[in-house]
């Protein structure tokens, strides 16, 4: 079996099974709401419908991407896509390298627009791809497998070197974003995998066209921890385990992207739990979050958990939302928030 199938299936084995949390916080823990005793509103008139590239969204919230390409991957689609349509959010689909390589696998991908018809779905590519003979073409074909109305290209560069045979030569990747940005049918949207983008990133990734960033920060899953259990290597299972702490905390990371880029609107994710974390990260100027592994065990077991788990978020974002005293999302501010351990 070709190495990108192992790859797939212990990336969700492993993160099934083992603890692959981050040894670092994502910073949200640091704040708290004040509480409104006289929120001056009724809940049933709390909202969190917001929309995602002009696409209506019930919550500001949308499935990250995690997998595709083996049989296992299809169910877990499935369950996710049919989850996100039931609550009118949005969704990204893992790499699409898989079934660009392989398109008998293409199926396995092209499940979630199948189960879900309506809501803002996310195409997903390696950028390091854009160096090793990827361009315009193949994003088109991932964009067309699930009908996509957004592509996103993810950034992955500590995640590479601690693989095996992974792909280090980053020197032309910004160049290369830029030139298929430019050219591709749909919004880009570029993230990182779990250690943020930093200010600089955010500024370079601007003038490279890229219409919205996830910061994807540090403080939940760590791909040092899971490459780190992954690795046949003794000596470089140490080397990845000394990074299980690494990276921008998603905190920092939004903050760090909001002063760069004001006017780029973010995806914040990275250790995204539930609903009060959703509203922070609001509240520190994300517009949507995404979650992905804190999901991943309830959508390998059905739909119902799935949805279960994703409307539990609903539930706490709207809750916190009503007792901070606010009716829709786009009043979330920072002024609403204070430190959690008072100076
Ligand atoms: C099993 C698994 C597979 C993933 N595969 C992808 C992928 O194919 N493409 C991608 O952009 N991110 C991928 N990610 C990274 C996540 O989208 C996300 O950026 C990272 O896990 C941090 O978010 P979290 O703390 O909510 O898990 C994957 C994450 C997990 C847990």
């Amino acid at each position: 079996m070709p190495e990108i199938f192992n790859r797939k299936q212990e990336h969700l084995d492993i993160c099934l099974t083992q603890d692959v949390s981050s040894r670092t916080r994502t910073g949200l823990e640091d704040y708290r709401f004040g509480n409104r005793a006289l929120p001056g509103c009724d809940l049933s008139q709390v909202t969190c419908w917001t929309t995602f590239l002009d696409k209506p969204i019930a919550a500001p919230l949308l499935v990250g991407p995690m997998t595709g390409g083996t049989a296992r991957g299809r169910e877990i689609n499935r369950n996710l896509a049919a989850a996100a349509a039931a609550l009118k959010i949005g969704m990204i689909v893992g790499s699409q390298r898989i079934a660009i390589e392989y398109p008998e696998v293409a199926h396995t991908f092209a499940i979630v627009r199948e189960e879900a018809p309506d809501i803002p779905i996310g195409a997903n590519l390696g950028a390091i791809q854009l160096v090793n003979g990827f361009g315009v073409k193949e994003c088109q074909k991932a964009i067309r497998m699930i009908e996509a109305d957004f592509l996103v290209l993810h950034l992955n560069p500590l995640q590479e070197a601690l693989q095996p045979q992974g792909q280090t030569n980053w020197h032309q990747v910004l160049r290369r974003l830029t030139e298929v940005i430019s050219d591709v049918s749909v919004p880009v949207v570029v993230k990182e995998t779990g250690f943020g983008l930093s200010g600089q990133d955010a500024a370079e990734l601007r003038e490279a066209g890229a219409a919205i960033l996830d910061v994807a920060g540090a403080g939940g899953t760590s791909f040092a921890l899971v490459e780190g259990y992954r690795h046949p290597d003794a000596m470089w299972k140490k080397v990845a385990l000394a990074f299980s702490d690494w990276g921008l905390p998603t905190a920092e990371s939004i903050r760090q992207c909001r002063k760069a880029v004001p006017e780029v609107p973010l995806i914040a994710s990275g250790g995204i739990r539930n609903g009060i974390d959703v509203a922070k990260a609001l509240a520190l100027g994300a517009s949507w979050c995404s979650v992905t592994g804190g999901l991943l065990a309830a959508a390998s077991e059905s739909v119902d958990a799935a949805q279960e788990w994703l409307d539990s978020l609903v539930q706490e974002l709207r809750l916190a939302m009503f007792a901070a005293g606010v009716q829709a999302v786009s009043e979330l501010n920072s002024g609403l928030l204070l430190p959690a351990r008072p100076e």
